[in-house]
């Protein structure tokens, strides 16, 4: 039920009948009983700026931005946060007097996915360079990972990622897994209708952790050879859960949390394979 006073907010895509977002936010919406609705809203990119500044302009509270818009919303704030400039890009937009403010919350919901991980606790190994992987770098770096190596299929995207984003980061063609604390794949490789990633994990010593971002099946060959190995595997359904916190806070004025029910809810809507 809404009033005339409900809270809007939704995200911003082309298409987006295939965000979870909307389940995932009207979850919190139901469980807090707001007075709220987060919508999906289809908007063409040539449509995008007019469109963004008119959900500013009819109050609501803000919107995240996906594929194809992450670039064009990025453009078009007033201001940008610390830790998206660092990620190249926004994905949670506040509209707060008239203003639009840009934040990037992968890096963080990532981070708040590995189950008791301290980033200072040894080197991490990074698979891709793409949106994603800035993301995760900055935000492993930002978090004081000591040593970090990016391992990529086109070595000269690694090269200039290491290179926009400075501080303990090496880029090689092999990766150093013997030291590793932490492996993430941030590469399609492993996702639905996509070739599995292909690694022998047997160098990771055994209190590493192997994160997969891929969401899409929730175990990825990746994390059942970890498995397998009796290594502490985390899928991305986690980071896909929690980066959607802190644009919730932002619009509805109350912090989520991510628990098990929530994991159910979304996870009922990802097909197996
Ligand atoms: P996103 O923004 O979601 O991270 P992206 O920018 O398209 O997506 O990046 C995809 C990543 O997956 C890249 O690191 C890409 O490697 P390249 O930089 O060499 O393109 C990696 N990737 C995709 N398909 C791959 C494949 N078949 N083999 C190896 N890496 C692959």
């Amino acid at each position: 039920m809404l009033t005339g006073k409900a809270m809007l907010a939704g995200v911003a895509g082309w298409p987006v009948a295939h965000s979870r977002s909307p389940l995932l936010h009207g979850s919190w919406i139901a469980r807090h009983g707001l007075d709220a609705a987060y919508v999906p809203l289809a908007i063409r990119p040539e449509h995008f700026a007019n469109a963004l500044r008119g959900l500013r302009d009819t109050g609501f509270r803000g919107c995240n931005v996906t594929i194809p818009h992450k670039e064009a919303a990025f453009a078009l704030c007033d201001e940008v946060m610390p830790r998206a400039h660092r990620a190249g890009a926004v994905n949670t937009l506040i509209f707060r007097e008239g203003r639009i403010i840009g934040d990037c919350t992968d890096g963080f919901g990532f981070l708040a996915s590995l189950p008791g991980f301290d980033a200072t606790s040894g080197p991490a190994v990074l698979l891709g360079a793409g949106g994603a992987a800035r993301a995760i770098a900055a935000a492993l770096l930002d978090a004081g990972c000591p040593k970090l190596t990016l391992v990529n299929r086109t070595p000269e995207r690694a090269e200039a990622l290491a290179r926009a984003l400075g501080g303990n980061i090496a880029v090689s063609a092999t990766p150093p897994l013997e030291e590793a604390t932490l492996l993430v794949n941030t590469t399609s490789l492993g996702m639905s209708g996509q070739p599995p990633l292909e690694i022998n994990l047997s160098p990771l010593p055994a209190h590493a952790l192997v994160a997969d971002i891929v969401y899409v099946p929730l175990e990825t060959s990746l994390l059942a050879a970890a498995r397998a190995r009796g290594l502490v595997g985390v899928d991305g359904l986690g980071m896909l859960l929690h980066q959607a916190r802190p644009g919730f806070e932002a619009w509805f004025g109350i912090a989520p949390v991510v628990d098990e029910e929530l994991r159910r809810i979304v996870a009922a809507d990802i097909p197996p394979r």
